[in-house]
């Protein structure tokens, strides 16, 4: 039987220990969605295989917090949290050149008590890349959304994912270049992966070495709906009047609500 899925664990009391989780994560100044977090955590708790998590784009910690609760309450650290925490787009560098999210992230892990679950990196993922070596069971890209960026993230860990293992990409239904290009070109297209799917702006997918290409249909169905996305976010400039319009309702047609763990289970499990 190899690594074929038939069944997930969900913990029992999962739904709690997400809404603890939230709790402690939307303290946190961040770009993540309770809907969104809720998936992640669910993710962390419920992917099979072996490997940290690893966390590209940490900001101030929301989704490290998120991952890190979950992780802390059933064994499955460490979170290794990627981001040199210079972001010349989130951080005002005019008005100090030095400035960095870095403390705010520590005090961020530090207050939600998950501070031993967390590995930082303080480096840029292309660095980290190089001598990246341990197999990853969950891999949440939210770093550079630039194409050239999401596509070296993508290249760099993913290889590394663990068979079964996930990755998920933050903002793949929002307008920005590099994500949804990324995840519709490199990813639907391979049958390295499996059940693949979104949840809000959440673009996930699964590392199915044995059973890929029974997915194969599904995955270019949902390629086929987001191939028309791609003209609009292209440049990544905010879209205005029609063209606004246009690009909503093309996304509307992608299927993006909340699952919870079971429909999510049961989307993976071997046909
Ligand atoms: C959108 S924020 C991350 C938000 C965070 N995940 C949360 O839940 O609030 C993007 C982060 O990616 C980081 N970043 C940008 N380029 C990066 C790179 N090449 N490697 C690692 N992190 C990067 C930035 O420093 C910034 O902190």
């Amino acid at each position: 039987m190899g690594r074929l899925l038939t069944a997930i664990a969900i913990p029992a009391d999962l739904e709690h220990v997400l809404d603890e989780a939230w709790k402690e994560a939307e303290k946190v100044e961040g770009y993540l969605s309770e809907n969104e977090a809720r998936f992640l955590g669910m993710l962390a708790a419920c992917v099979p295989g072996k490997g940290p998590i690893v966390e590209i784009g940490s900001f101030k910690g929301r989704s490290t917090v998120m991952l890190g609760k979950v992780a802390a309450r059933y064994g499955l650290g460490p979170v290794v949290a990627i981001d040199p925490h210079n972001s010349t787009i989130l951080l005002d560098h005019q008005a100090n050149p030095q400035a960095s999210s870095y403390d705010c992230f520590l005090e961020s892990i530090r207050a939600a008590g998950v501070a031993e679950q967390v590995e930082p990196l303080v480096r840029d993922s292309k660095e980290a890349a190089k001598t990246w070596q341990r197999p990853i069971r969950l891999l949440w890209i939210d770093g550079d959304h630039s194409y050239e960026g999401a596509k070296s993230d993508v290249e760099g860990f993913s290889r590394h994912l663990d068979p079964l293992g996930v990755m998920a990409i933050h903002d793949a239904l929002n307008v920005f270049p590099g994500p949804l290009r990324v995840f519709a070109e490199d990813v639907l297209t391979s049958d390295r992966y499996g059940p693949a799917g979104f949840v809000h702006s959440i673009a996930w997918a699964q590392v199915r070495p044995e059973d890929g290409g029974a997915f194969r249909k599904e995955r270019a169905s949902l390629a086929r709906r987001v191939a028309r996305l791609i003209p609009f976010v292209r440049n990544g400039e905010a879209l205005e009047g029609m063209r606004k319009r246009q690009y909503k309702f093309w996304r509307y047609l992608v299927p993006h609500s909340a699952v919870d763990a079971r429909e999510w289970a049961d989307s993976v499990r071997a046909k």
